[in-house]
C-alpha cells in the first residue's frame, strides 16, 4: 500500500493543488459539473459542526487551506506540509497560528493542546501511517476529531485514485471511505457526524 504522509508525490500534489483546493468544497471549476446531490447543504452542516465543537487549545492537523480550521474555536494552531497552504490558511485564522511541520512528527511537548482536529487527513493514510499518527495525536491532546468522507453506496471502500489540476496535470493518491461507524471504531471512539458527505468520529485517551 502506497504512503500519503511520506509520500514527495503527496507534497507536490497538494502544493500545486492549493489555490484551487476549496473548489472541492464550493463546486465550482472541475467539481461544478459532478453530481453530487446535496452536497452543499452538507458543506454548510460540516461548517456548522466544526463551529459546534466546544472552544479548545486546538491544533489542526493537515490542515489545507483552513476552510474547516477557520470555523474551530478557541486557541487554534494549523499544521500542514505545504507551504501555499499554510499561507491561506493563516489568512483565514487572524487570532491563531498557521505553521509547516509533519503530522507524523508533531513538533509539540506531550499534551500541549486540549484537542486535535483533522479533516480529510486520516482517511488517505494506509495502515502504518494511520497508527503513527493516532500515537501522535494521543501524545500532544486528549480529544480526537476526525473528520472524513462518507462511504457512500455503491462507493468503493479503498481506491488508488487519479487526481487532475486545473493544469492537467495528473496525481495519484490513495483514498478510503469511511461510515462514521468504522471511524469511531478506529481511533476507539464515537461517531459525532454520519452524513451522506461526511463523517466524523470522537474519542479520548
Ligand atoms: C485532503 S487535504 C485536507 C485539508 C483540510 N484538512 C480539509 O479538511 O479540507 C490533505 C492535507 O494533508 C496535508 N499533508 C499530507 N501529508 C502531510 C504530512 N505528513 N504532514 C502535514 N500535512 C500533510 C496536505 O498538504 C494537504 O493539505
Amino acid at each position: 500500500m502506497p504512503s500519503f504522509a511520506r509520500d514527495p508525490g503527496t507534497a507536490t500534489y497538494y502544493e500545486q493543488r492549493a489555490a484551487e483546493y476549496d473548489e472541492w468544497y464550493e463546486s465550482l471549476g472541475r467539481f461544478a459539473s459532478r453530481p453530487r446531490p446535496g452536497w452543499d447543504a452538507e458543506v454548510d452542516d460540516l461548517c456548522r459542526f466544526v463551529h459546534a465543537l466546544a472552544p479548545a487549545r486546538t491544533l489542526d492537523v493537515a490542515c489545507g487551506s483552513g476552510f474547516l480550521t477557520r470555523h474551530l474555536r478557541g486557541f487554534v494552531v494549523a499544521l500542514d506540509q505545504s507551504p501555499s497552504m499554510v499561507t491561506l490558511t493563516q489568512r483565514r485564522l487572524p487570532a491563531g497560528i498557521a505553521m509547516r511541520g509533519d503530522a507524523l512528527d508533531l513538533p509539540f511537548a506531550d499534551d500541549s493542546f486540549e484537542r486535535v482536529f483533522t479533516g480529510h487527513f486520516y482517511g488517505h493514510l494506509p495502515p502504518a501511517e494511520r497508527a503513527v499518527f493516532l500515537g501522535e495525536a494521543r501524545r500532544v491532546a486528549n480529544e480526537l476529531v476526525v473528520v472524513d468522507t462518507a462511504l457512500r453506496p455503491g462507493e468503493t471502500a479503498e481506491q488508488l485514485q487519479e487526481r487532475i489540476l486545473n493544469d492537467g496535470s495528473r496525481h495519484h493518491v490513495f483514498k478510503r471511505f469511511l461510515s462514521a461507524e468504522q471511524l469511531a471504531d478506529e481511533i476507539g471512539g464515537q461517531p459525532v457526524l454520519a452524513g451522506d458527505w461526511f463523517v466524523a468520529a470522537a474519542a479520548s485517551r
